[in-house]
This record gives structure tokens, C-alpha cells and sequence, in this order.
């Protein structure tokens, strides 16, 4: 068994997963609950496996052994295309926007598929009636405007600068209106500025819309999270508040092992 502790409510969970990669062990008994309304983070050093329970958890990764759990359900594995019914949505570390689509294509094929590589969607055919189409629009170019990035529509992502390529891929996790947001490291690479006013934007989403939050930035962390959940080398080595994770002294060893690298 794993570090375990049992949450009130969660309204997503990985118990016990187990994934394996190449032969290597990356996940060890991974039980992780993100409570419905919270903001919870998902902290620990490079290579801790942060993005793999993300991956779990958006039905990207199989695991070998352990189960998933939406709302309760238990879901040995979460069919891709299940997500966006279930409420899921995800941004990818980094942007991951496709490079052929503009910005407005993107965002609205975060309301109809499951958003994994540049590469599949460039060789999609859209298979959109016009009705659908002009509905999609409609709610991407809302969602755009919402992101003050409706400007920057019809450009494609390579002509655009990173700030803005990554709003325009939290409008395309936003679109399909989720009421589990998971975030994979969305102030990298962003202003001091930009950080607050995403700050300020991910606290406004909680309770409607619950958040699991992948950050290196500490701040940040700990400004948004009601909770958070620490990994290291694949094992969950602590939970807790801000305040209880920021005094661990599991967690400060495992940051300045990091640090000594
Ligand atoms: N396909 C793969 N095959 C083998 N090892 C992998 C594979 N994908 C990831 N890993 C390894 O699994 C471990 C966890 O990776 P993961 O990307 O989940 O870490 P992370 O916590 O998100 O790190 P970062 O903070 O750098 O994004 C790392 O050691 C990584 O090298
Ligand atoms: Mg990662």
C-alpha cells in the first residue's frame, strides 16, 4: 500500500495505480483524491510523475494495476473518448496546440475530441455538419473573448507568442465547459504578471468547476491550492495544506535532492 488518506467527497481518484514504462516503475501505489470544488496541487520534483497520474487520470495511460475513480465510478481505465462526457478536460505541459489549425480551430476541437498530439488532429478531416460548425464557433469565439485572445483567431500558433499560445490552450480546455479542470504546469514560461491574473482566474473557477493543479511554481501553488498532494521518484510522499506541505520535512528533502542534482 501506498501513502493513503482518505478524502471527504473526491470527485476524482486514482487508488493504488501502478504504471510501468519501459521497464521502469513510474507510478508505486498512487492513491490521489482531488476533493469537488477544491483547487488541489500536484507538486514534487522533475521526473516525479506528475504528468503520468495526469495521464492516468485523462485516460491517456492504461495502469497496470490500480483503478481510476470519477465521481465514485470506478473506471479500471477511462475511454479517451469518454472525457469530455464525464466532464474531464486537460491541458498538455507546454501548449501542445496543433501548428496546421488557427487558434480558433483549436479551441473548438477542444468541444469535440480528445486533444492528445499535434499529429492526429493535422490529418483530420473535421467531420462537422455546417449547424454543428457554427455552434462550435460560436461557443469557442465566447470562450476566446473570455481569454482576450479572440484577436488572434484566425492565426496559426507558431505566429503567436508563448503567453498567448497558452491561453489559447486553457480556452480549448475550457470550451467544452468541464467540471474537472486538470492543469499541467500553466504558468510555464509566463509573465509575473500573466501568473497573477491566472492566479485570480483558476481561484474563479472553484467550486463550480473543480481543479487539479500541476506547478513548479510554488507560489503560485500555494496562493491557488486548498490542498495539495507531494510525489517523488513515483511514490505519494505527502499531503496535506499549504501550510502542512510547506513545513514537511518529506517534502523539503525531496526538493533539495532536487537542488543538489
Ligand atoms: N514513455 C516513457 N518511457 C519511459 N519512461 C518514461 C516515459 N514517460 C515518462 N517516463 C519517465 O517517468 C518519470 C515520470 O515522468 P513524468 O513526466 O510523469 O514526470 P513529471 O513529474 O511530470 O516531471 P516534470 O516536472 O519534469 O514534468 C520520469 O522519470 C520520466 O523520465
Ligand atoms: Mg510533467
Amino acid at each position: 500500500m501506498g501513502y493513503y488518506l482518505p478524502l471527504t467527497n473526491p470527485v476524482l481518484e486514482t487508488v493504488d495505480v501502478n504504471v510501468t514504462l519501459s521497464g521502469l516503475h513510474i507510478l508505486k501505489d498512487v492513491s490521489i483524491g482531488v476533493p469537488r470544488g477544491s483547487v488541489t496541487g500536484l507538486i514534487g520534483p522533475n521526473g516525479a510523475g506528475k504528468t503520468t497520474v495526469f495521464n492516468v487520470m485523462s485516460g491517456f495511460l492504461r495502469p497496470d494495476s490500480g483503478e481510476v475513480r470519477v465521481e465514485g465510478r470506478r473506471l479500471r481505465h477511462i475511454a479517451p473518448q469518454r472525457l469530455t462526457r464525464l466532464g474531464i478536460a486537460r491541458t498538455l505541459q507546454g501548449v501542445g496546440l496543433f501548428p496546421s489549425l488557427t487558434a480558433l480551430e483549436n479551441v473548438m476541437l477542444g468541444a469535440t475530441v480528445r486533444v492528445r498530439s499535434g499529429i492526429v488532429a493535422d490529418a483530420l478531416a473535421l467531420p462537422w455538419t455546417d449547424a454543428r460548425q457554427r455552434q462550435l464557433r460560436d461557443q469557442a469565439r465566447a470562450v476566446m473573448e473570455e481569454f482576450a485572445v479572440l484577436d488572434v483567431a484566425d492565426r496559426r500558433p507558431g505566429e503567436l507568442p508563448y503567453p498567448i499560445q497558452k491561453r489559447v490552450a486553457l480556452a480549448r480546455a475550457l470550451v467544452s465547459d468541464p467540471r474537472i479542470l486538470l492543469l499541467d504546469e500553466p504558468a510555464g514560461g509566463i509573465s509575473a504578471g500573466d501568473m497573477a491574473d491566472l492566479g485570480g482566474l483558476i481561484k474563479s473557477w472553484a467550486p463550480d468547476r473543480t481543479v487539479l493543479l500541476v506547478e513548479h511554481h510554488m507560489e503560485l501553488v500555494m496562493d491557488v491550492c486548498d490542498f495539495i498532494w507531494v510525489l517523488d521518484a513515483g511514490s505519494v510522499i505527502a499531503a496535506g495544506t499549504p501550510e502542512q506541505v510547506r513545513s514537511d520535512p518529506a517534502v523539503l528533502a525531496a526538493y533539495l535532492g532536487e537542488e543538489a542534482h
